[in-house]
């Protein structure tokens, strides 16, 4: 997605791709300011919110962090890797900070929010901490941190959701964009840190919304992707309507601003995803048939003490649904192995439903017991490291060879995709995806095209991750084109 070949971040989670921001004016600011981002797509959007409250405060974006007079990390904690990933790096930080006086350090995000004051007092490792919910304190902290003091906000917010802030598009491919339509979870998964570090969750405005995705799609964005932690309790009350905006209403409204753009969204939650939505998904081709389902484990008992308030049947029944509505959807999902008291026949289960449910890709982790958790609190981490490695790696193998199978069944088949950029093997390739997903790429071809367009592809063959096709001599239906 986002590959900007320098200080690209890498942590364990399926969310690791890190932008480096550039100076978008290099003229226009006295000083600047160098980010980095982990863990999910929300943080990489929260880190453009960052930029542009920096932006109004004279602040520019570099790449470099030689020319940095600020540093910020916008930090992750959903498993103990992540964070150490962060600590090495603030880590580096210090050594330069040391050969630079003046130039401040600042660690933003979930890892600020969980550890607090405790960055300032116990490690002295930065200037600033910065929660998810306090950026519109960011210049104030500056100053404070500038002058010697104590620069410290990680108050949550029961209503923050920065709805009137434009957020800088930093590092983009001028096609697709992220979009934050909610913050923070009221789920309360046991394993998960997410509701400590995020807070209540709370749904954006959805005018600035719908706003903000229209100024995308007239600066020729053609994708946007609505971020939220479980999207599908998305709920706001206006000041016009009686009856609240759902996320079924909020996606046909994105979907309606024209049909050459085109919605994604992620995460849904098994338990709220409604046949509204899909019944919405069905309608609309320039909806992506794409849902990202998170099962956990393919266990009632697990799934229970992980409080994920599904079964084992119920969320097959939500596969079967997906299935019959939106016949042809691709489905992904997040696996934890080795989770509190599992044992063989659980994994055996999880297995079984990754078969059930025919993945096209998934993100899978072992589990890493998170302080302050319900699971921390209530279950012993009782399943040995090597046995939640080598179940995770069954797990891998088993979706790789549903990976295998589902790409080719795409073999032979003809795409519309969107066409993201050149491919970053050849330059006489494009690169693009097709509505459930999946990277395809292809010969340019004779005709002039450009990134943004839509084009009908063939694929011939594929590599696991990766489509391989050329450039239909018959376009299915011209007209699709011209509509999405
Ligand atoms: N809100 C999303 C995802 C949140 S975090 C959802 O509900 O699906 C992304 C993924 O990280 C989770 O789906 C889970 O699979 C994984 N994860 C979260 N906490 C974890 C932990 N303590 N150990 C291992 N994996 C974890
Ligand atoms: Fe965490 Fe569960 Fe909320 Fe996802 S839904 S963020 S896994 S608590
Ligand atoms: Fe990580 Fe926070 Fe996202 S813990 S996964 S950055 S919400």
């Amino acid at each position: 997605m986002l590959d900007s070949g320098i200080n690209k971040v890498h942590d364990e989670t399926r969310q690791g791709e890190a932008f480096a921001p550039f100076a978008l004016d290099p003229n226009q600011y006295s000083k600047r300011f160098y980010i980095e981002s982990y863990g999910c797509q929300m943080n990489f959007a929260d880190s453009e919110i960052v930029a542009s409250i920096l932006n109004q405060q004279g602040f520019g974006a570099t790449r470099n962090v030689e020319e940095a007079d600020l540093i910020f990390v916008n930090t992750c904690s959903i498993r103990e890797k992540a964070e150490q990933t962060v600590r090495k790096r603030l880590h580096d930080f210090r050594r330069i900070k040391e050969e630079k006086p003046g130039l401040l350090v600042g660690v933003l995000g979930c890892m600020a929010e969980r550890l607090k004051a405790k960055f300032l007092e116990e490690e002295k490792l930065v200037d600033m901490v910065v929660g998810p919910d306090a950026y519109r304190s960011l210049p104030a902290l500056v100053e404070e941190a500038g002058s010697g003091s104590r620069a410290i906000n990680v108050l949550l917010s029961r209503d923050e959701t920065y709805a009137d802030i434009s957020p800088v598009r930093l590092d983009s491919n001028g096609v697709t964009a992220f979009v934050s339509i909610m913050r923070g979870c009221n789920n309360m998964c046991s394993f998960c840190v997410v509701p400590f570090t995020r807070g209540r969750e709370r749904s954006r405005d959805a005018g600035s919304i719908l706003r903000e995705c229209t100024d995308l799609f007239q600066q020729g964005y053609r994708e946007v992707t609505l971020l939220g932690q479980n999207v599908d309790s998305y709920h706001f009350n206006d000041d016009i309507h009686t009856a609240p905006v759902t996320f079924a209403n909020l996606l046909e409204s994105i979907a309606q601003i024209s049909p050459l753009l085109r919605v994604r969204f992620s995460t849904s939650h098994p338990k709220d995803i409604t046949d509204d939505v899909l019944h919405t998904m069905a309608r609309y081709d320039n909806i992506c048939k794409y849902i990202h389902l998170p099962v956990q484990s393919g266990s009632t008992r697990i799934l229970q003490m992980m409080n994920r308030t599904y079964t084992r049947e119920w969320y097959m029944a939500k596969v079967d649904r997906i299935r019959e509505i939106v016949p042809d959807c691709s489905i992904s999902a997040d696996i934890i192995t080795g989770f509190c008291t599992e044992t063989e026949e659980d994994h055996a289960e999880t297995l079984s439903i990754m078969e059930y449910a025919g993945y096209d890709y998934s993100y899978m982790f072992f589990y890493s017991e998170r302080p302050g958790t319900l699971a921390a609190r209530r279950y012993k981490d009782d399943v040995p490291e090597d046995v939640k490695k080598r179940r995770l790696s069954e797990v891998i193998a088993m979706q790789n060879k549903l990976s295998r199978e589902r790409n080719r069944f795409d073999i032979g088949q003809t795409y519309k995709v969107l066409i993201e950029g050149e491919s970053k093997k050849s330059k006489d390739d494009w690169m693009g995806r097709n509505s459930q997903n999946k990277v395809v790429v292809f010969p340019k071809g004779d005709q002039p095209r450009a990134k943004g367009d839509y084009v009908w592809v063939k694929v011939n063959e594929c590599t696991q991750g990766t489509l391989l096709g050329e450039i239909a001599v018959e376009q299915p239906d011209e007209q699709a084109l011209v509509t999405a």
